[in-house]
């Protein structure tokens, strides 16, 4: 397998708006030289992200974006990627849509993580919704993103039984480990690796 070192790897930006647990374990997997993706860029639409703190510890730029105004919101977007050279997005708990605009605009890959096994459960609230379907597996879903909320090509899944006395706390801390694996296979999927 080729080495592969912060120069010849995809140039990523994570978007976050919380605790960023995701970009923690993408951060970590990243300085692996059998990761293809380096983190030059962390953005957040929330300054109060707590996973903004990881941009201290490992010593990556963040910014924050947070205008009302969608055009204003897609074109500063736009010409932060663009001035960092930015080649993927991973979405890890953005809580903000991506518009049509700003998907056709930006050539890279854009890949989002989501706490369900799509097509189930698109949007919010999946772990209380599967738990009240009485639903006898759950899990997550990294995928493409395209236009429609949570429905691009699925890239990797992993399933998650529910126990019998799971509550949505229990059953959103055990699917996030499986999260915290998941991303980074699904990343390695996308380049042969
Ligand atoms: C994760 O469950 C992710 O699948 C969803 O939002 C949550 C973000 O968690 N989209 P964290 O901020 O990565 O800890």
């Amino acid at each position: 397998m080729a080495i592969l070192t912060g120069i010849n790897k995809v140039k990523t930006a994570v978007f976050i708006s919380g605790n960023g647990s995701n970009l923690k374990s993408l951060i970590k997997f990243s300085k692996s030289s059998k990761s293809p993706i380096s983190i030059r860029l962390i953005i957040s639409n929330n300054s109060k992200a707590k996973g903004l703190n990881y941009g201290k510890i490992f010593r990556i730029k963040k910014k924050v974006i947070n205008f009302r105004n969608t055009k204003i919101f897609d074109n500063k977007l736009i010409s932060i990627l663009r001035n960092n050279k930015i080649e993927m997005i991973c979405l890890a708990g953005f809580m903000k849509i991506l518009s049509k605009y700003f998907i056709r605009k930006f050539s890279g890959i854009i890949i989002n993580i989501h706490p369900s096994l799509l097509p189930k459960y698109k949007g919010l609230n999946t772990h209380k919704r599967a738990l009240m379907n009485k639903e006898k597996y759950s899990g997550c879903t990294v995928h493409y993103v395209n236009s429609r909320l949570d429905s691009g090509k699925i890239i990797l899944q992993k399933r998650v039984k529910i126990s019998k006395n799971e509550t949505e706390k229990t059953l959103t801390r055990k699917i996030l480990i499986q999260e915290h694996k998941l991303y980074p296979k699904a990343i390695s999927k996308i380049f042969n690796l």
